[in-house]
């Protein structure tokens, strides 16, 4: 039995020196310190050795017992050690680069409103802000346009009332200051429009910013050459522009203004609908009507106005080919600007 207990001893050392994990450890619980187990099942014998020898081969059986219990312990604190480390390194390091998190940043419309904004006032103009719920006063009648005029139509208007509407366009500014300021002005109007329209270049909610400037002698050429600046300063670039011969009530002559499309050079293509164009603008010399409604004299003063389509302009800055991408809300589109 002695024998036994010392290859015991010797098996139980290497067994604990090969094992690796906590579950190779428990099975070697059971298998040497088990009630079942190879230790208990040499004990058992303790009673077929002679009376004399018993003693002895009890405390050798003891000792044995405690040393592999003892080799047990030390080898489950070094597999815990082991566990803890590896869980250790799982904690963030904090040396490494934190994450960026998404940042907002100002929609490519509001950029560019910003943009144009801040080249009309470097050329002059003051800005002023009127309502998007106007009178159809200021939107039509002020602006030469009485009810049942044929005009009205080039507007699918969204009526809140008879005499209530979301303006069409940004003009009724022109006479909003006009009623209350005096010749010389310099002013642009930036704003939200809203027309029933919706396809490739065409939103129902849109943005203008409207110009006008009065004073004595103003001419055509004059609405020309701040038209041109404001291009060439947009675009960073001398693009074509072409100056189309157009209708509006409330100026006289007036023009819709192209710039020469930036999606095909000129070719033609979907956006541009195969003119090579794209118009931009509605202008012209200020109607002498609409001078007298605000109490203007016409033969002392003239005057340009202009409305410019801002998310047009953002089309052609950054080469979209479809303006509703701009309202869509996709962080993959929006994200680029
Ligand atoms: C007007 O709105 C006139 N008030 C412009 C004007 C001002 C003329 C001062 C004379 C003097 P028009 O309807 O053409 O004009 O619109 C002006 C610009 O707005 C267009 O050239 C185009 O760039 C843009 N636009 C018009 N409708 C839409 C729409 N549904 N979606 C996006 N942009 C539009």
């Amino acid at each position: 039995m002695e024998h036994e207990l010392q290859s015991l001893e010797a098996e139980a050392r290497k067994c604990l020196h090969d094992l690796t994990d906590e579950g190779q450890l428990e099975e070697f619980r059971i298998r040497f310190l088990g009630r079942k187990g190879s230790f208990s099942t040499i004990m058992r014998q303790l009673g077929t050795v002679p009376a004399e020898d018993r003693p002895r081969v009890g405390q050798l059986a003891n000792t044995i017992k405690a040393e592999i219990e003892k080799l047990f312990e030390a080898k489950k604190n070094t597999l815990d050690a082991a566990i803890s480390g590896a869980s250790d390194r799982q904690t963030p390091d904090l040396t490494l680069p934190g994450r960026v998190p998404a940042g907002g940043r100002l929609h490519p419309i509001t950029q560019v409103m910003r943009e144009t904004c801040t080249i009309f006032e470097n050329l002059g103009f003051s800005v002023a802000e009127g309502p998007d719920v106007e009178l159809d006063y200021y939107n039509f009648e002020a602006l030469n346009i009485p009810a049942h005029h044929p005009a009205r139509d080039m507007h699918d208007t969204f009526y809140i009332s008879d005499s209530v509407l979301l303006r069409t366009h940004t003009s009724p500014m022109q006479a909003r200051i006009m009623e209350v300021q005096q010749p010389p002005l310099r002013v642009i109007a930036p704003g939200k429009v809203y027309r029933c329209d919706s396809d490739i270049t065409h939103t129902p909610m849109f943005h203008q910013v409207e110009g006008f400037l009065v004073d004595k002698n103003i001419s055509f050429a004059d609405l020309k050459g701040v038209l041109t600046v404001f291009t060439r300063k947009m675009f960073e670039k001398e693009l074509p522009l072409r100056f189309r011969p157009s209708f509006f009530p409330f100026t006289e002559p007036s023009a819709e203004v192209d710039i020469a499309c930036v999606m095909c050079g000129g070719s033609g293509c979907r956006v541009c609908k195969k003119t090579g164009w794209l118009e931009i603008l509605g202008s012209g010399m200020i109607d002498p009507e609409v001078f007298k409604k605000v109490g203007y004299d016409p033969e002392v003063y003239s005057g340009f106005a202009f409305g410019l389509g801002i998310e047009r302009i953002a089309m052609l800055k950054y080469g979209i080919d479809d303006i509703r991408l701009f309202y869509e809300n996709d962080q993959r589109f929006l994200s680029q600007f």
